[in-house]
């Protein structure tokens, strides 16, 4: 089957229905396995499991331009979290000149999409407002959509520009 999908920082897949879906290429820049403490879970912990298909930096993918239909972005939203946190484990954490990397990420995203192609970006505008986030690209953004318990999680859709 055609992967034609991009999940550029898949983390352990927490939003997606069908973990191998067969048409999505997954990757990230880790490959890690923890057990975390869950008082939601029976035996009060819970696997995290970061298995992407490539592990690549979102900053330099490593495909050809023009290819993929859907690419999907969710990069890490907080800086401020410890070491050995397990919001850090989970999500990564922003660093150093994050916002160079969140820009870098953008354009890759638009250089390996094909024409007419969407990008879905998912930022959790906990420490960081979403506009702050989306003057980071020069695409304007289509529509969005808030969720979450605070409707602090912002989706939004993007098509490639002409
Ligand atoms: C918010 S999490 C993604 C969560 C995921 N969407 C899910 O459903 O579970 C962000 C991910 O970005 C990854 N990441 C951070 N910087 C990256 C980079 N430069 N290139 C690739 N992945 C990166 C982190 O390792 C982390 O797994």
């Amino acid at each position: 089957m055609k992967k034609t999908i991009l999940d550029i920082c898949c983390g352990s897949k927490m939003f997606w229905f069908e973990k191998n879906n067969p048409r999505v290429v997954f990757c990230d820049r880790r490959a890690e396995q923890h057990t975390l403490n869950d008082r939601t879970a029976k035996s009060g912990q819970r696997d995290l499991v970061i298995k992407p298909d490539i592990i690549s930096d979102f900053r330099n993918l490593p495909f050809s331009s023009n290819f993929f239909s859907l690419v999907v972005f969710d990069p890490p939203h907080y800086e401020s979290v410890g070491n050995n946190s397990w919001l850090r484990k989970k999500y990564g954490r922003l660093e150093g000149e994050w916002q160079h990397m969140l820009r870098d990420g953008f354009l890759e995203c638009f250089r390996v999409l094909k024409k007419d192609g969407t990008l879905i970006f998912k930022w959790a505008a906990v420490e960081f407002p979403l506009l702050d986030i989306l003057k980071l690209t020069s695409v304007p953004p289509l529509f969005g959509h808030k969720s979450g318990k605070h409707n602090l999680t912002h989706w939004v859709a993007f098509t490639k520009p002409e």
